[in-house]
């Protein structure tokens, strides 16, 4: 049988893998692209700090390895007592492949989720027209 939520079962399933010796916070992401594909990420620390990455950033190296490059629908999930939001350098991550319509799904493993745009997770993001001075 189709899993109800596919985004989901992906996210869960790679967070398990998440490297996090240091945080101890395991997070994992997932997008669907326009063309329908699922990828997925999990954080992985280092033991220089600034180092480590993003599950966010890890399910879009995914998608551009693959060959895609435009988001539909993003999924974060992590084992919190409030769904964790992107930080504010994977938003913009996120953004570069995103409308300010796509989906963003962040939930914790009870279920508790909140929903939000793109576009409400990073108004006023930067963008390449700013760097257009005619
Ligand atoms: N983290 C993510 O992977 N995604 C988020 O949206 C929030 C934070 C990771 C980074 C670090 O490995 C750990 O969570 C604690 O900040």
């Amino acid at each position: 049988m189709p899993s109800p939520n596919p985004l989901l079962d992906a996210a869960l399933a790679v967070r398990k893998n998440a490297y996090v010796p240091y945080s101890n916070f395991a997070v994992g992401a997932a997008i669907r692209t326009v063309a329908g594909t699922i990828y997925s990420g999990c954080n992985v620390e280092n033991v220089a700090y600034p180092q480590g990455t993003c599950a966010e950033a890890g399910a879009i190296a995914a998608m551009i390895a693959a060959g895609e490059t435009q988001i539909a629908e993003v999924l974060v999930l992590a084992d919190s007592s409030r769904p964790v939001t992107p930080c504010g350098g994977c938003r913009q991550k996120l953004k570069e492949f995103s409308g300010p319509e796509v989906k963003v799904t962040m939930t914790n493993l009870e279920g508790n989720d909140l929903v939000m745009t793109m576009g409400e997770l990073l108004p006023g993001a930067f963008d390449a027209d700013q760097m257009d001075r005619t």
